[in-house]
């Protein structure tokens, strides 16, 4: 198999979560779930890589090795501000308990010690799902650390003066949400709505079943954080899914961003198949990281995800159409083709449009179709005949979200790679990602309406070229 385009992939063998997400020196640090020595989930252990913009990564040496306390499961890092030691924070996975420990690099993450004295948080009771330590800085020079993880179906709040001593300061769930699987890996970080001055704090929480699409998936609560604990802005069967597609598991953030924004990566998989999916040499990507943001709308306060604008320095060929009205049979695209592309596209809206969309990695009896259906206003990415999908029953699939247009008009941002479709629709409000194995000469692309006429507002076709 080739390599993503310009989607992170480990340098060999397996990869899950990321983990350790931390601004430090001028690097973004991602550290990532791994087993170095196979193909499929094992002992786990901490990849690691750097970045300068999020887009070109470089492989360093692996982090953390598995130990007498256990494998080194999923977790953050923060940045000691006083000494510029990097910390971090994950679990010991043993095998009758999960506690959580550190490890300190005082060389901008090169080498890593681990706490003598771990672990520093011990599973309370017999809970066995007690994992995923998300940690960060609270309040100004008086503040403390926060520590969120995830607790069967709850999460547990926790803070502490200096990383080692943990006080249980609250608890969110069970009873909230989507409950079809096991809690995992928290996020938990304030955004100004609309801007500010007003802010929320979000909550994100993966769920191991269960999920939009079927099998694992992201949900995200809004509400308040006293530093202590969350409180939800909404009643506890309100859902809101971070993605519709089938492949956007265990989301992070970075810590100590340095131009404040807030930058989201997820796993591109599913537990559902993760460990089934073509591979040959390597297992596991990443997606686009993306920047969050809140807006009110007329359902409340959501979240909006918009790709990572540094992704525009990979924009190469260009093309532009504007006002073109297209009718059925026709394809604009049918000179283009391409397995690296970003397209963005506006439609305006008429009583005669019924279904429209584009084609991606096209081929002989081969076709990702992304499209939108008037009727039952929803958004649909149908990879049922996408290429390679026998190695699970459940992935040659269609998967939709509803979605209504935005004064008569709807904007899609769609990112096709080797081997994943991110659909980004109405500026980020729904996003739907999935992971796709089309055959390499299926590169095709093509603009469809069926059912009627469609009026392009906009079209921008980009060639990305490889961000490595
Ligand atoms: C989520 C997860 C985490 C755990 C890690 C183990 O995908 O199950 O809860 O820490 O993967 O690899």
């Amino acid at each position: 198999m080739q390599r993503p385009c310009y989607h992170f992939t480990p340098p060999a063998n397996w990869m899950n979560d990321p983990n350790g997400l931390v601004y430090h020196a001028g690097e973004y640090h991602l550290f990532y779930q791994h087993h170095p020595d196979s193909l499929v989930w094992g002992p786990m252990h901490w990849g690691h890589a750097i970045s300068p913009d999020l887009v070109q990564w470089r492989h360093l040496p692996i982090a953390l090795y598995p130990d007498e306390h256990g494998m080194i499961f999923s977790g953050s890092a923060v940045v000691d501000a006083s000494s510029g030691t990097l910390t971090a924070i994950f679990t010991h996975h043993g095998p009758d308990s999960e506690n959580q420990s550190l490890a300190y690099s005082s060389d901008n993450g090169r080498t890593w010690q681990k706490y003598p004295h771990n672990p520093v948080l011990r599973a309370p009771g017999n809970i066995r799902d007690f994992r995923d330590p998300k940690v960060f800085w609270y309040g100004g020079d008086d503040g403390h650390w926060v520590m969120a993880l995830a607790a069967g179906k709850a999460i547990f709040f926790y803070t502490s003066p200096d990383l080692r001593e943990w006080q249980a300061s609250g608890m969110f769930g069970p009873g909230y949400g989507a409950m079809g699987g096991v809690w995992e890996t928290p996020d938990l970080f304030p955004l100004p709505v609309d801007g500010g001055p007003e802010t929320r704090w979000v909550l994100t929480v993966s769920v191991g079943d269960g999920g939009p699409a079927g099998g694992s998936g992201t949900q995200q609560f809004v509400g308040q954080f006293d530093g202590r604990t969350f409180t939800p802005d909404y009643p506890p069967d309100t859902i809101l899914w971070a993605d519709f597609g089938p492949d956007y598991y265990a989301p992070q953030s970075w810590n100590h961003e340095p131009h404040g924004r807030r930058l989201m990566i997820a796993w591109l998989s599913n537990w559902q198949y993760a460990l089934l999916a073509p591979a040959t040499t390597w297992r596991g990507m990443f997606s686009l990281p993306r920047e969050l943001s809140l807006t009110r709308t007329e359902e409340g306060i959501r979240l909006r995800q918009r790709p990572l604008p540094a992704l525009a320095t990979l924009r190469g060929q260009h093309h532009h159409w504007q006002d073109v009205t297209i009718t059925p049979g026709d394809n604009l695209l049918a000179t283009l083709s391409g397995d690296s592309l970003e397209i963005e596209a506006e439609f305006t809206l008429t009583a005669q449009t019924a279904c429209f969309g584009f084609c991606v990695r096209a081929g002989e009896n081969e076709q990702t179709r992304i499209g939108y259906d008037r009727q039952q206003n929803k958004l649909f990415l149908d990879r049922a005949h996408s290429g390679h999908t026998d190695f699970h029953d459940q992935f040659a699939r269609i998967h939709t979200a509803d979605i209504a247009p935005v004064l008569d008009s709807l904007h899609l941002r769609i990112f096709v790679d080797r081997y994943s479709v991110e659909v980004f629709a109405n500026d980020g409000l729904v996003v739907l990602s999935a992971i796709i194995f089309p055959s390499e000469q299926s590169r095709g692309l093509a603009l469809f309406t069926v059912g009627g006429p469609t009026h392009l507002r906009s079209l921008d076709v980009y060639h990305l070229r490889p961000a490595t």
